[in-house]
C-alpha cells in the first residue's frame, strides 16, 4: 500500500512509490574511512545507516550503487569488503558483483529474485561518474542501467552535494525518490535550521578544504547568526598560508594542490578575521613521541599532525557559550594514537556542553562512536560536506530533482 508522505517533507519518499516486486536501483553512500595501516574499514556507521531503506525493499529486486574514495587515493578500493560488512547486518541474500555496467553486472541484475540485493563495484571506477563531458542522462551508465530498473532511490545522503552522474542521471529517466536515511537527515537539518541560534560554532578539519571553505564563505557572508570557525587539518594550513604565516617546506608543497582557494581564504581573513580561529600550536613526532611547538616557530621539516594544548584551550573557550556546535573533519591525523588528542578532547568537551551538538563526516562520526558519545550529540550525520552544504540553507541539485 502506498502511504501518505511526511507532512512537512517536500520530497518524494518510499511512501510515494510502489516497490513491490520491482527492480530498484539504490544509490547509497557507504564511502568509509579505511585504516591506512591495516586497510580495513574503520567504521560501519554509513553501512548501518542504509539498513532502514533496505528493510523496506524486502520484496524488491535491489541493486546498490556506491563509491569509495577518489581515483588516485590509497583508499580507492572495490566494494567487496563493504559488502561483507553489510551481510552481517541483513538476512537477505547479498552478493558483490565486481562489475558495474558490463555483461556480468547486467546478467546478475536480470536474474535477481525478490528480496535479493546486489552490490555493484565502486561507481567511481567509471570515469563517467564524475566526468562532465556529457549530460548525465546521456552517459552509457545511465542509458544501460535505467532500462533495467523500475525505480531509483537516492539514499546517499553524504553525496547529495555532488552533481555526479549516478546522482542526477537516473531521476531524469525513471520514477525516483529519496530513501529513509536521506529523509531522516533532512528532518534533522530542518530542526537545526529552525533553531535559529545566536551563536554557532563550526569545528572543522579533515582533508577536503575546497568543500569546507565554500561553506565558510556562505555562512560568514550570508548568515544573520553569529558564527565562528575553529580550524584544524588541511583547512587550517590553507588559512595559515593566507594569513602569511611562515610555513615549512613540507606544508608549502602540500598546499600546492589548493592554490585556487588561497585567494578566497585571504578574502575571508580580510573580512572576518576575528571569526576564523586558527591553531596557535601544533604536534609532531620525534623518536616515537608527541612533541608540541608554537605555530610561529614551525621547523622546515615538520608537518602539522594535530593541534597542541594551547589551541585545545583556545577552542574550548570559544565553544563554551555556543548555542549550536557543528563539527566536521578531524583536527589531526586521528588514525595515529599520537595525534588523536586534539579531536578527542574537543569532542569530549562538546559532548558536555549544553549546546545543540551536531557531528558529521566519516572520521568524526567514527570518533564519536568509538568514544561512546553518540547519545551526547543531538544529531550524528552520515554526511560531511553534504551536511555543511545543507546547513548553509542550500538544497543540492540531486535532491531538488526529487521534490514533490
Ligand atoms: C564524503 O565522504 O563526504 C562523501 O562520500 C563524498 O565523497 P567525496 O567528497 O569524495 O565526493
Amino acid at each position: 500500500m502506498i502511504k501518505k508522505n511526511h507532512d512537512k517533507l517536500q520530497f518524494k519518499t518510499l511512501d510515494n512509490i510502489d516497490l513491490n516486486g520491482k527492480f530498484v536501483l539504490v544509490r547509497v553512500d557507504i564511502n568509509s574511512p579505511i585504516d591506512p595501516y591495516t586497510k580495513k574499514i574503520m567504521n560501519e556507521f554509513r553501512i548501518k545507516a542504509i539498513l532502514d531503506t533496505l528493510k523496506e525493499l524486502a520484496n524488491s529486486k535491489t541493486v546498490l550503487l556506491a563509491h569509495q574514495s577518489r581515483p588516485g587515493s590509497k583508499d580507492f578500493i572495490s566494494l567487496s569488503s563493504h559488502t561483507d560488512l553489510l551481510k552481517k547486518h541483513i538476512n537477505n541474500k547479498v552478493t558483490f558483483i565486481p562489475d558495474i555496467i558490463g555483461p556480468v553486472a547486467i546478467n546478475a541484475i536480470k536474474n535477481l529474485n525478490n528480496g535479493e540485493i546486489l552490490v555493484l563495484d565502486n561507481i567511481r571506477f567509471l570515469s563517467e561518474e564524475t566526468n562532465k563531458k556529457f549530460a548525465a542522462e546521456d552517459t552509457i551508465m545511465v542509458k544501460k542501467l535505467s532500462n533495467l530498473f523500475d525505480v531509483y532511490v537516492n539514499d546517499a545522503f553524504a553525496s547529495v552535494h555532488r552533481n555526479h552522474t549516478s546522482l542526477i542521471g537516473f531521476p531524469k529517466k525513471i520514477p525516483s525518490c529519496i530513501g529513509r536515511l536521506v529523509e531522516r537527515e533532512i528532518i534533522s537539518i530542518k530542526k537545526i535550521l529552525a533553531k535559529g541560534s545566536n551563536k554557532q560554532i563550526f569545528v572543522m578539519g579533515g582533508a577536503k578544504p575546497d568543500d569546507r571553505i565554500q561553506v565558510m564563505d556562505y555562512v560568514l557572508n550570508n548568515k544573520k547568526t553569529e558564527s565562528r570557525f575553529l580550524l584544524g587539518g588541511v583547512l587550517a594550513k590553507v588559512f595559515l598560508k593566507a594569513r602569511n604565516q611562515k610555513l615549512s617546506t613540507i606544508i608549502t608543497n602540500e598546499l600546492e594542490e589548493y592554490q585556487d582557494i588561497i585567494p578566497l581564504a585571504k578574502k575571508l581573513i580580510a573580512k572576518h578575521n576575528e571569526k576564523i580561529i586558527l591553531p596557535l600550536d601544533y604536534a609532531y613526532e620525534e623518536n616515537g613521541e608527541r612533541i608540541e611547538r608554537k605555530i610561529d616557530a614551525i621547523q622546515q621539516t615538520h608537518n602539522i599532525f594535530d593541534v597542541g594544548d594551547k589551541t585545545i584551550g583556545l577552542f574550548k573557550q570559544n565553544i563554551e557559550d555556543a548555542d549550536v556546535i557543528v563539527t566536521n573533519g578531524p583536527l589531526g591525523l586521528m588514525e595515529n594514537p599520537l595525534f588523536v588528542k586534539g579531536t578527542k578532547e574537543i569532542l569530549g568537551f562538546i559532548s558536555k556542553n549544553k549546546s545543540f551538538n551536531v557531528a558529521g563526516g566519516g572520521h568524526m562520526t567514527t570518533m564519536v562512536e568509538k568514544e561512546g558519545l553518540i547519545d551526547k550529540f543531538d544529531h550524528v550525520s552520515t554526511g560531511g560536506g553534504a551536511l555543511l552544504h545543507m546547513l548553509s540553507g542550500k538544497i543540492p541539485d540531486p535532491l531538488k530533482m526529487l521534490k514533490i
